[in-house]
């Protein structure tokens, strides 16, 4: 018995009367065309929390790239057939004006964090994951909220813009769900013709295959073991792949100088820009 709500004041209404019953808030922010890792941070979330809300909204202000935004796949019918299958109590989706009702000028200072990798590669991207995500804070004050570790980044910048914000907010990360070949689910996945599809699974297969190097190569040496074994297909082009240390976001040059090491990728298959990531080292 799922709610589905445009309007910013009936979602307020409707948490306002779970809160007064006293039940916890969980919520799951989105860009919809779900697939099995959003449904899987909506499972997730029936865990740790009474009430689920899952917003599926477009966000124009973190792309920076036209084409990109209009290609965004999106397919709201289906996203609502795929909620009410799950714990999902409310589903938000508004319009641009309602979530804009004036322009957001906000620019948020996040240090080093958001100068590599997606941010470095996608200029403007995390400041507007940062608007979109504190208006949603701001809206639905949930008690906790589930963002995918495939996302890697985007988690960093969250649990930096929460604390920023001083939100009382727990921030929960979830695991990566790939698809049965290892393809990392993404929603721009459905983007891909059936020879880049296939031809994906390299990304994921290289990733892991690396990791067995660690004990014997550096890491300049894994580095440049993913990027040319990727580049070597004709269909695949390394955008950055960077080791660095899971906190910091920055690159580590020796495996003993950090405990928490993630290696993360970005690959174009045609136009279709993929991520992935994957941890080599943890406490
Ligand atoms: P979107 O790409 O739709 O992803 C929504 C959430 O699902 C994010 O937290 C993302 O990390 C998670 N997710 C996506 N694919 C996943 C996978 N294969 N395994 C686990 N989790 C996965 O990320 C966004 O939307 C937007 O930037 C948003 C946070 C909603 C702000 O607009």
């Amino acid at each position: 018995n799922m709610d589905i709500v445009v309007k910013a004041e009936e979602l307020r209404s409707l948490i306002d009367q779970s809160k007064s019953l006293g039940k916890t808030i969980g919520f799951v922010p989105t860009m919809g065309a779900l697939h099995q890792g959003h449904i899987s941070l909506v499972n997730k979330a029936s865990q740790m929390a009474d009430v689920i809300v899952v917003s599926v909204f477009v966000n124009p202000n973190q792309f920076n790239n036209a084409d990109d935004l209009k290609n965004y796949p999106r397919t709201l019918d289906d996203d609502i057939k795929k909620l009410e299958g799950t714990a999902c109590s409310i589903l938000y989706h508004p319009t641009v004006e309602e979530v804009y009702p004036e322009k957001d000028e906000r620019i948020f200072d996040f240090g080093t964090l958001d100068k590599v990798m997606e941010g470095e590669f996608r200029p403007g991207h995390f400041n507007g994951v940062a608007q979109v995500v504190s208006r949603f804070f701001d809206l639905v004050q949930p008690d906790k909220a589930f963002f995918g570790e495939k996302d890697f980044q985007q988690l960093a910048i969250i649990k930096r813009m929460t604390e920023m914000l001083n939100y009382n907010i727990e921030i929960v990360p979830c695991s990566i769900v790939r698809e049965s070949d290892g393809l990392a689910m993404s929603s721009r996945n459905a983007l891909l013709d059936e020879e880049h599809r296939k031809e994906a699974v390299l990304i994921s297969k290289t990733l892991f295959e690396s990791k067995k190097l660690i004990d014997t190569k550096n890491i300049k040496e894994v580095v440049n073991f993913v990027t040319e074994k990727i580049n070597d297909s004709a269909l695949l082009k390394v955008e950055y792949f960077n080791i660095v240390d899971g906190n910091t976001l920055q690159p580590v040059d020796d495996w003993s100088k950090s405990d928490y090491i993630v290696g993360c990728i970005a690959v174009f298959a045609d136009k279709v820009r993929l991520i992935d990531n994957l941890i080599y080292k943890t406490f």
